[in-house]
């Protein structure tokens, strides 16, 4: 075994698997209740809907939908994620500058390929989002983590990190809105300064935004992708959250064409082209307009349904004893509970009770913090949080007894 393993590259040595696909092995269980994965509400999947077009796809474009295609995407998929961007979004975007990746995930593999030497440092969040850290990870990054509040990354910290060294990180990698793990959302005034800073500093910014189409309270923010800048701003944006993460349909900005010389056949190299069904059948759904707004209005009040139950249903149970974050969309929030300072060791007793969650240890790239859970409540119908609270007050109190 140990001879095989050392025929690998170097770089599966830095190569986690991810602690969350571990634990979501122990949510396949039925009795358990999970606020661990970050999985959309499958029963608003559009699954009949989807049916319909796919017959449709087939029928009237089987032979383009079946074959082989651009690697850059189908032309219409690409000329609604420009409108959106561009007229949502108020992100400056042509066609051209779209490539359909395999998930956003693949964005953030093809980002770092073209970025990344090892060693070569990586600014993000603390905490951040683990899958990002894992792509990173296979190109052998460094990090630099920047410390955020309630408002998320904290323009002065990252600002006082940058001028301190003497070389400066290949990418700064972030979510604005409704982050994973926290929850919380990058103010108006930190976008435009955390763009002056990597302008400044020449960093590109990689702006992760799988969550921003599911707001259920406060104002949208501008993203960062919307402001001005001589340094390049990588925008990422998913149909995973907003229809359906099975599809594995995705883009990515690449709004400089020397840029995208680069970056585009990484992709073909790395598997020719995302899905051609796939994409007809996500564009099919979405360029019904009202349809798309219908479908994004009924997911993100069914998850602002579900936050506003955990929120009561955490301040109903723990009182004084938890402080969390409440986001304005998205799937997730962030708790610290009083006197639980490592919550990878409160996590069997609440496995033992059919409950689980993710220990906050695991969304740091660099020096961990163990005091934090990351709980998910999209997918748990408010019947069910309310009962996992329940359970998860139970292993709170074991874990003290035992201690
Ligand atoms: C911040 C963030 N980025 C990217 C992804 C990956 O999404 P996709 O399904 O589009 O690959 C996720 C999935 O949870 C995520 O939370």
């Amino acid at each position: 075994m140990q001879s095989s393993n050392q025929r690998f590259a170097q770089r599966i040595a830095s190569v986690r698997p991810s602690a969350i696909r571990e634990i979501l092995k122990v949510t396949q269980r039925p009795e358990v209740i999970s606020f661990a994965g970050g999985l959309p509400a499958p029963e608003h999947f559009p699954t009949a809907t989807l049916g319909a077009l796919a017959s449709e796809v087939l029928a009237s474009i089987g032979s383009t939908a079946l074959q082989y295609s651009l690697t850059e995407g189908v032309p219409e998929l690409r000329a609604w994620v420009a409108e959106r961007m561009q007229g949502v979004w108020g992100i400056p975007t042509t066609p051209d500058d779209v490539l359909i990746t395999g998930g956003s995930q693949q964005g953030l593999d093809l980002v770092a390929k073209a970025y990344l030497d090892p060693g070569d440092l990586v600014a993000l969040e603390a905490p951040s989002y683990l899958g990002a850290i894992q792509a990173f990870d296979t190109y052998q990054a460094r990090y630099l983590t920047i410390e955020t509040d309630g408002d998320g990354l904290i323009p002065e910290a990252l600002e006082r990190s940058l001028s301190q060294l003497s070389v400066q990180p290949k990418l700064l990698y972030l979510i604005p809105n409704f982050q994973n793990p926290s929850g919380t959302t990058l103010s108006a005034e930190r976008r435009e300064a955390i763009v002056r800073i990597c302008e400044q500093f020449e960093i590109p910014i990689f702006e992760d935004d799988p969550y921003g189409e599911l707001r259920f309270a406060g104002t949208p923010q501008r993203p960062l992708a919307s402001f001005s800048s001589r340094s390049p701003i990588f925008y990422a944006g998913t149909g995973s959250k907003v229809m359906a993460p099975g599809l594995r349909v995705a883009w990515l900005l690449l709004r400089d064409p020397a840029i995208r010389a680069q970056v585009v056949p990484l992709k073909q190299a790395s598997d020719l082209h995302t899905g051609t069904l796939a994409q007809y059948l996500f564009h099919r759904f979405v360029a019904d307009e009202s349809r798309f707004s219908e479908h994004l209005h009924t997911i993100s009040s069914l998850y602002g349904t579900r936050q506003h139950a955990m929120v009561s249903g955490l301040r109903a149970t723990f009182g004084s004893d938890i402080e969390f974050t409440i986001p304005e969309g998205g799937m997730f929030l962030w708790a610290t509970l009083r006197g639980i300072d490592n919550t990878a060791a409160l996590f069997p007793y609440a496995q033992e009770r059919n409950v689980v969650f993710v220990p906050g240890e695991f969304f740091y790239a660099n020096a961990k913090q163990h005091n934090g859970m990351r709980l998910s409540f999209s997918n748990t119908d408010e019947t069910k949080i309310t009962e996992g609270l329940t359970r998860l007050q139970a292993a709170v109190n074991a874990y003290h007894q035992a201690s």
